[in-house]
């Protein structure tokens, strides 16, 4: 496991969005997992300008690693938008080029992922919960791969998927999709950022405590490549 600290978020986001550019620059075809949520903001700021109208990196092909349905608007869900809003609309990256997970095509996730040639890298966040994409502290298992996670799943799924909408109770959906712990170990590399003092106890936890399915991101410790870039605030109780 490697770490690196940052003096603060711009910094820490230009370095998470070095590590991305380092990927994309190759001949043959990279696939990239990367995370929608408040902490990659910055980081997508800098990689739009970074590589809008580059067409040498039309091989950069994008997945995203979970979907929260809206209950009434139609079209995308929670992370498809924030994705096309933060980054492939204001970057420009043509439609064949991001291939949206959803809950009619999560069961075949694993599978195409696999056929495309397997991630080379994924970007996660981490709630203060310990959980990264969908999974959810004691409820989701080790050797779950991309699944349905229901408002049944656990007992506070409701105000879980309640708070992924904004605390829309309109838009409250009974379900999300994620990819799961199996699936995001199989990338090649992953890199799990993190930002401020809310998420500096959970670090600590996940990353220098026992593996447990108490803190599902503890068990990315095992990947044999994995980063973690953190800013001084998120790195402060290390
Ligand atoms: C949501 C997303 C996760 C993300 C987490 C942290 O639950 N589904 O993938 O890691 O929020 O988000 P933030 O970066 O806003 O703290």
């Amino acid at each position: 496991m490697k770490i690196i600290i940052e003096e603060n978020y711009e910094k820490m986001s230009r370095v998470a969005a070095n590590i991305l550019l380092g990927k994309m620059y190759q001949q043959k075809r990279v696939n990239l997992a990367i995370t929608a949520g408040s902490t990659p903001i910055k980081m997508y700021e800098y990689l739009v300008s970074d590589v809008k109208n580059k067409s040498y990196l039309d091989n950069v092909h994008y997945y995203n690693f979970d979907e929260i349905p809206f209950k009434q608007k139609k079209g995308y869900g929670v992370t498809m938008t924030n994705l096309n809003n933060l980054f492939f609309k204001p970057a420009e990256i043509p439609e064949s080029q991001i291939h949206p997970l959803n809950e009619k095509n999560y069961k075949n996730q694993d599978k195409r992922i696999e056929q495309d040639g397997g991630l080379d890298l994924i970007l996660l966040g981490i709630g203060a919960d310990g959980h990264y994409c969908g999974n959810l502290p004691r409820t989701t298992k080790f050797e779950d791969l991309t699944s349905y996670v229901g408002e049944d799943a656990t007992e506070n799924m409701k105000e879980i998927l309640l708070s992924e909408v904004g605390g829309d109770e309109n838009e409250r959906p009974d379900f999300y999709v994620t990819m799961g712990p199996k699936s995001v170990m199989q990338a090649k590399e992953i890199v799990l950022f993190a930002t401020g003092k809310k998420k500096a106890a959970i670090i600590k936890r996940a990353f220098f405590g026992p593996v447990t399915n108490e803190v599902p991101a503890s068990l990315l410790q095992t990947h044999p490549n994995l980063t973690i870039v953190l800013d001084q605030e998120a790195a402060s109780e290390l």
